[in-house]
């Protein structure tokens, strides 16, 4: 039987990764994280002190850098990195490894393997426009840049961690306008997408009205 794919894309904190892994999880698909593979070789760069616009150090970090994403996992030459990956260091350099067609060329390569022989929902920024542009659901979350920073914010406060709402507002900001202006595969609603304004909704309401679309198509 055919694989089916639900994609899903949207601008930071939009609730991609929060509505695709329960999306998932009820539906029994396997759910693909992208943005932690752009994180975790970020991360590894980073920690081998490479330059972000060294282009041919960064590929040979990529080329010595085995990444597995076990279980909600990420592991980076086997070491668990979780945190790593979603530090503030990692999510201010991220877009500009994100940026590099090679680097791109060699993750998409990798997303659309996995995607060819189960059902997945992946969820990104070119998921819809580039990875699987047969998707069978394509999915454009939004939501206001003040939602999605207070969103972020509590997330990070709940971790304990020192932080100040203005300056996520502005990561998210910077980032967003990086990943919307880049020349390959930027962060675009697919022209098939059906976009979902998240701002005044609860998690329920848009897995819910996620899995009405998915039903009128299958
Ligand atoms: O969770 P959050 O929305 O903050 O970001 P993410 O999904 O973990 O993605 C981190 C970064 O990776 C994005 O800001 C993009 O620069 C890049 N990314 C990308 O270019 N293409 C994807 N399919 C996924 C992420
Ligand atoms: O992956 P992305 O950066 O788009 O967002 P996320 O990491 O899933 O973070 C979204 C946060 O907003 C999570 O803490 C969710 O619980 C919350 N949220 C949501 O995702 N969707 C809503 N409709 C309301 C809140």
């Amino acid at each position: 039987m055919e694989a089916i794919q639900i994609a899903i894309d949207g601008p930071a904190g939009a609730g991609k990764s929060t509505i695709a892994k329960e999306l998932a999880y009820r539906l029994d698909y396997t759910y693909i994280d992208t943005g932690a593979m752009y994180r975790a070789l970020t991360y590894a760069v980073l920690k081998e002190n490479v330059k972000i616009d060294d282009i041919p150090q960064i590929l040979e970090v990529t080329r010595n850098t085995e990444m597995s994403f076990k279980k909600g996992n990420i592991f980076i030459n086997d070491i668990l990195v979780n945190n790593e990956v979603r530090s503030i260091v990692v999510s201010q350099n991220v877009s500009y490894i994100a940026r590099i067609p090679e680097i791109r060329e060699i993750l998409v390569d990798i997303q659309r393997r996995i995607a060819s022989n189960q059902n997945v929902v992946m969820d990104g920024r070119d998921i819809g426009t580039k990875v699987l542009p047969d998707a069978k659901l394509k999915i454009f979350l939004t939501a206001s840049v003040e939602e999605r920073a207070n969103r972020r914010y509590s997330e990070l406060i709940l971790k304990g961690l020192d932080v100040n709402l203005n300056d996520i507002k502005e990561e998210i900001i910077t980032r967003d306008k990086m990943d919307e202006e880049r020349s390959c595969s930027p962060l675009k609603a697919a022209d098939d997408s059906i976009k979902i304004d998240t701002t005044d909704k609860t998690v329920e309401e848009v897995i819910r009205q996620i899995i009405f679309l998915l039903n009128e198509r299958i």
